[in-house]
């Protein structure tokens, strides 16, 4: 679909809290359309999920500005963005069904709507599927209907929430071929993962999360080769760890908090 980019999207001390707890702090930062792909990490429960659901608006931040560049109205930034989540969600009709619903709400006319839908299909490998109820299909393959139902509307913005994470090694490699053809066709990537290898061959550039901050954002390279952050470094080491204390209250073992094992080894 054609149209202009909602990019930059900025966020000014972005704040937003569950159950009384502060799950992201303080969020400044900007996606712009350079550098293409942008992958987020950091470890579990430090906020990256819920900072793309706050980016793509279904979460509104309790605190701070979350703002697009160019001015659209409210369908017009929903047809821009599409986002593929950690657990897939699809409707209860056929894959190809999924792919055609899709289409429709993004305005695409109806005399494409098969065509593209089956290219999408063929394009993740899912063509025998396509009658296949979307419900039905394998976790790994549910996914990869996700990211085609995301593809298939043109968006200028493509959230990924670790869309690899259950997929064997071939269809993880097709995953990552269909998000950098997208990148180079112009798509902005804004992507979690947890697999380090994945994010060295993917990510221009890095986010590194921690306790619902941004403790660095960093090229790619230099991220790698010298991270600021300590916790930073601990992370791609290998060693962040959970600190486990003993609850003084019931005696029973509780995760605390993240540390990088030279703060493990001095508590
Ligand atoms: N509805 C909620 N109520 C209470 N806490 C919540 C709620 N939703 C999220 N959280 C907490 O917010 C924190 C950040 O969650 P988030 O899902 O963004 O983490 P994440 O970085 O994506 O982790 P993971 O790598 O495990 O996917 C977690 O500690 C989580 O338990
Ligand atoms: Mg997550």
């Amino acid at each position: 679909m054609t149209g202009a980019s909602p990019l930059p999207l900025r966020l000014e001390s972005v704040g937003l809290s569950r159950s009384g707890k502060n799950v992201l702090k303080d969020v400044t930062t900007t996606f712009a359309v350079d550098p293409p792909k942008t992958v987020i990490i950091g470890p579990n429960g430090a906020g990256k999920s819920l900072l793309l659901q706050v980016c793509h608006g279904l979460i509104s931040a309790d605190t701070g500005i979350v703002d697009w560049a160019t001015p659209q109205n409210a369908r017009a930034l929903s047809r821009a963005q599409a986002m593929v989540f950690q657990r897939p969600i699809l409707f209860r009709r056929s894959a190809v069904a999924n792919l055609i619903l899709a289409l429709k709400i993004a305005g695409f006319a109806k005399s494409e709507w098969r065509d593209r839908a089956d290219g999408a299909l063929e394009r993740t490998g899912l063509s025998r599927h396509a009658a296949t109820p979307a419900r039905s299909l394998s976790f790994g393959e549910q996914q990869r209907l996700a990211l085609a139902r995301a593809l298939v509307v043109e968006p200028k913005v493509l959230f990924l929430d670790e869309p690899t994470a259950s997929l064997d090694p071939a269809a993880a490699h097709l995953v990552e071929s269909l998000i950098d053809e997208a990148a180079t066709s112009g798509v902005k990537i804004i992507m979690i993962s947890h697999d380090l290898n994945q994010t060295r061959r993917l990510a221009d550039e890095i986010i590194f999360m921690h306790r619902g901050r941004i403790k660095e954002r960093a090229p790619a390279d230099q991220f790698f080769t010298r991270p600021e952050n300590d916790l930073a470094q601990a992370f791609i080491n290998g060693e962040l760890l959970w600190r486990r204390r003993r609850s003084i209250f019931d005696g029973a073992l509780v995760d605390d908090e993240t540390c990088s094992s030279e703060d493990f080894n001095k508590s």
